[in-house]
């Protein structure tokens, strides 16, 4: 153990904890925040399983009957915090252009003396845990490390299931290496012998989730939830990631990863951007229709974040910085996605979904594995009773709709051989998807890399539960990255636009572009496209495409399936139907295009002329 430091407060450093750069910045923090210890994890499972008890003893964890789901805890949070708050969270880069107009600014000067007094003496009473994680395999050339120093035991233990977390990050981080600093704290002091008198402790009213892009530090204030709280996710591996990667040539994205393999045993990798809470688990865990798609297997590398290296030999290889999936609960069952719900089985965190009367959990979408049937009792997540007579008279929601669990990946019956290879995998194809009711179609090819980045880039979709703000309204967000792209997203295209000069600089060709929309709607307002598993059908055309096996049609906006392109076979979709997905309705597109405009408006500053250039060309076959 390290020698006391402070007044009074012990660092507790294990002997293995070498860095000394670390070791100054515990020390720092400690002085600032002041807890009552500091606790430095190990990752093992006995502590997993001690601090998941001290949890259950503090009334923030119900242990769920282990008969029904073993290992398993259940939490609810604070009402006041169930989601990402885009309007609390900064980009405080030097210039405020940097951090560009869809960001929220502070100077970072500003920021520091707004944080001090909010940070200094914030972990009283608590302890200070510091877990050290890996993102991405452990000491892999496309990994990074992060250190997070939290009064959150629930954040520890969430951290040990979404990361490679504990005592072997240190071996890789040795005396000298380098990791990205993340600061957490509830934001709730507890007075000399006060007790928490809530089992989520929180701050209702203020909250920070700072970004400094320059110094690569983050620093979270008063949400314990999610990626306010789990700080290697959104804030380490996209808003500081997508900035490393801007410096050192490589691309952090909000992507899924998944293998796919032919029933002759050639595997493709497929990265997909969609917004949050719009199918990335459920598509990554696609389980293919039984008819027609004998043979063939889609595999999950990652369902959330995708860290992309292009190398000397022009490939684009992947990995998931993660290791364990924060997914979103409510319409989660076994025709949506049975690969997840399989993965619930056991040893997992369920956050603010339903009590059943028998210790188990329930989130609205389960009655369909019942046919139909709603559970006639349960316990709602603000911990009030609920019934289908209660839901049908007050509309209230068993489950809150951003409901989570956070499990391991090794759980997932659908786990990718290579999901843990240091070295990723070669990405063949990009998909970006919105959730548009209208005017976007099912599926679209890209002519060229340029025209792909251009569909990224002005991607709409309407929002949902995850982050905090009205629901179902279409804003732009471009490559799914507007709540997590850590500078100015008009360079952050440029950085895209790059890579196809860098790729050709190896003699090979950049992976083809799809743009993807699961969600269109019917004029009664019900979706047209089945979804989940059908997916595969859209998926086997763009494997097709890459093998030159399906000639397409042109369209105004790239490349789409004729009707016969599809694989049909176990699916009455008729061509009436396929017309309903794929049509492309010129007055709408007409209207798309003014938004673009006023997108492409309010990303001025540094907006690459290539995107233009592509919308006036996009205008003219429109015109056409
Ligand atoms: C997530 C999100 O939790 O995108 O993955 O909100
Ligand atoms: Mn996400």
């Amino acid at each position: 153990m390290n020698a006391p430091t402070m007044q009074g407060l012990n660092l507790n450093a294990p002997s293995y904890v070498k860095n000394a750069r670390l070791l100054a910045w515990v020390a720092d923090m400690a002085a600032l925040c002041k807890p009552d210890t500091i606790y430095w994890c190990d990752g093992s499972k006995e502590e997993y399983d001690r601090l998941c008890q001290q949890l259950v003893d503090a009334g923030t964890f119900k242990k769920l009957n282990p008969a029904k789901r073993p290992g398993s805890f259940l939490a609810w949070s604070d009402p006041s915090d169930v989601a990402r708050v885009e309007d609390r969270t900064y980009i405080c880069s030097a210039a405020k252009e940097d951090a560009g107009p869809t960001n929220n600014w502070m100077a970072p000067a500003e920021m520091r003396t707004t944080l001090q007094p909010l940070f200094d003496g914030c972990m009283k009473g608590r302890t200070m845990y510091v877990v050290p994680f890996s993102m991405g395999p452990l000491g892999s050339h496309i990994a990074h490390i992060g250190v997070e120093l939290t009064d959150s035991a629930y954040v520890a233990v969430n951290q040990r299931l979404m990361t490679r977390m504990g005592k072997a990050v240190y071996d890789v981080l040795g005396v000298e290496g380098e990791f990205v600093p993340c600061m957490h704290t509830v934001g709730a002091p507890l007075a000399a012998g006060e007790k928490d008198t809530t089992s989520w402790p929180c701050n209702p009213k203020v909250k920070y989730i700072v970004h400094y892009p320059e110094t690569r530090e983050i620093w979270s204030y008063g949400s314990g939830y999610g990626g306010n709280a789990l700080l290697g996710k959104k804030c380490l591996a996209l808003r500081i990631a997508s900035t490393m990667g801007r410096d050192q040539g490589w691309l952090a994205e909000h992507m899924l990863i998944l293998g796919v393999t032919n029933p002759a045993g050639k595997k493709y990798h497929v990265a997909a951007a969609f917004p949050s809470a719009c199918g990335k688990t459920n598509f990554s865990m696609l389980v293919p229709p039984e008819a027609g798609f004998a043979g063939w297997k889609v595999t999950t590398i990652g369902d959330d974040i995708a860290w992309i290296k292009p190398n000397a030999d022009g490939k684009m290889l992947a990995i998931n910085p993660e290791a364990g999936y924060f997914g979103v609960a409510p319409g989660t069952n076994m025709h949506t996605n049975p690969n997840c719900m399989k993965s619930l089985d056991k040893d997992v965190i369920f956050t603010n979904v339903a009590l059943t009367d028998d210790g188990d959990v329930w989130w609205e979408g389960m009655e369909k594995d019942h046919g139909g049937q709603l559970p006639g009792h349960l316990i709602d997540w603000q911990g009030k009773d609920w019934t289908p007579q209660i839901a049908k008279e007050t509309g209230a929601k068993a489950a809150h709709p951003n409901s989570r669990f956070t499990v391991a990946a090794g759980n997932n019956p659908a786990l990718d051989a290579q999901w843990d290879d240091a070295n990723g995998v070669a990405i063949d194809a990009f998909i970006f998807g919105g959730r548009r009711s209208t005017t976007v179609p099912l599926v679209t090819e890209a002519r060229t890399w340029t025209e792909g980045v251009y569909m990224a880039a002005t991607m709409g979709s309407e929002t949902t539960a995850a982050a905090f703000g009205a629901q179902g309204v279409v804003r732009r967000d471009p490559f799914a990255m507007l709540p997590f792209c850590g500078y100015n997203m008009s360079d952050y295209f440029q950085h895209w636009l790059n890579m196809e000069g860098k790729i050709a600089a190896t003699g090979k060709a950049v992976p083809k572009v799809f743009c993807v929309n699961w969600f269109r709607k019917d004029e009664a307002g019900k979706f047209v496209w089945p979804g989940y598993g059908d997916n595969m059908r859209v998926l086997k055309w763009m494997i097709d495409r890459i093998e030159g096996q399906a000639p397409g049609q042109e369209t105004m906006f790239g490349v789409a399936p004729q009707y016969t392109e599809i694989n049909w076979t176990g699916l009455d979709f008729s061509a009436q139907k396929f017309d309903a997905v794929t049509s492309i309705d010129n007055a709408a597109w007409a209207e798309e295009f003014k938004l673009h405009d006023a997108h492409f408006e309010q990303l001025a500053y540094h907006l690459p002329q290539a995107l233009l250039d592509t919308k006036a060309a996009l205008e003219k076959r429109l015109a056409a």
